[in-house]
C-alpha cells in the first residue's frame, strides 16, 4: 500500500520523505491556505517545490478551487502545465464529471475528491478518473462507517476490473491506515502524525528500555 502525505507543507514532505515512507503528496484548498502563499503565483510556485521534492512515479494532487466546467478546464490546465507530477483534483459535481472526461480525452490525470458514497465512485471512475479520494473519517464524524464505503468500492470496482485507484483520504488515526491496508487500497492519504502513531507500541518501549538495561549492566 502506497503512503501519501496529506499536507501542503514542505518541512512535512521533507519529513515523510527523510523516513523513508513517500510515495506522494495530496493537498486541498484549506491546506494550501495554511502555507504562505497569498496569491496564484505564490501557489503555483509552492506546487512546484513539492513537485522538485518528488521523485519518479510519484505526484501530488493540486486541487481547483473552481466550481464550473470552463473555469475548472481553465484552472486545472495551469495547474498541470505547471509540472508533470501534477495530478489535478477536480470535486465531484457534475462539471468536475465533465472535467474528469475532458481532462481524461487530454490523458491528464485526475483525482476526484470529496467522494462520500459508491455511486460517487462509479462515476468518477466511468468519467475516466486517475484517482478516487473517498473522506473515510469525515464520514466517521456524521456517525457512517468510512472504511464500509473503502470496501464497497473495491469490491465494486473489482466487480467490473476498474482501473481507477483508490486513494483513501480523511484518514484519522492509525486504526484507518491499518483496515485500509486489510481491504487493499492502492494508497491512503494521512498526516503525518498519523504515519507517526504507526510506531507506537507500550511493548516496543518497554522492550527497548529492558535490552538496553541489561546490556549496560554487564558491558562497559
Ligand atoms: C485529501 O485528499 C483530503 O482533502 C483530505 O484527506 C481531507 O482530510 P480532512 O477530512 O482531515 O480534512
Amino acid at each position: 500500500m502506497k503512503f501519501f502525505i496529506d499536507t501542503a507543507n514542505l518541512k512535512e514532505i521533507d519529513e515523510a520523505r527523510s523516513l523513508g515512507v513517500l510515495d506522494g503528496v495530496t493537498t486541498n484548498p484549506s491546506l494550501i491556505s495554511k502555507e504562505s502563499v497569498s496569491n496564484k503565483k505564490e501557489i503555483h510556485q509552492h506546487y512546484i517545490s513539492i513537485c522538485k521534492r518528488l521523485k519518479n512515479n510519484e505526484n501530488v494532487s493540486a486541487e481547483v478551487i473552481s466550481t464550473n466546467y470552463t473555469d475548472m478546464i481553465q484552472e486545472g490546465e495551469e495547474l498541470a502545465f505547471l509540472h508533470p507530477k501534477i495530478v489535478v483534483k477536480i470535486p465531484m459535481i457534475k462539471d468536475g464529471i465533465k472535467a474528469i472526461k475532458y481532462f481524461y480525452n487530454k490523458k491528464i490525470k485526475t483525482n476526484c475528491t470529496l467522494i462520500f458514497s459508491t455511486g460517487q465512485a462509479l462515476l468518477a471512475a466511468k468519467a475516466g478518473a486517475s484517482y478516487v479520494s473517498p473522506f473515510i473519517g469525515r464520514l466517521d464524524d456524521v456517525s457512517y462507517n468510512g472504511l464500509n464505503l473503502i470496501r464497497e468500492i473495491k469490491n465494486v470496482y473489482e466487480n467490473y476490473d476498474i482501473k481507477t485507484k483508490i486513494l483513501a483520504a480523511s484518514i484519522r488515526h492509525s486504526l484507518h491506515i491499518i483496515e485500509c491496508s486489510k481491504i487493499g487500497v492502492y494508497a491512503v492519504t494521512s498526516p503525518i502524525n498519523v504515519i507517526y502513531s504507526l510506531l507506537n507500541h507500550p511493548l516496543t518501549d518497554i522492550g527497548l528500555e529492558k535490552f538496553i538495561k541489561d546490556f549496560n549492566k554487564k558491558i562497559k
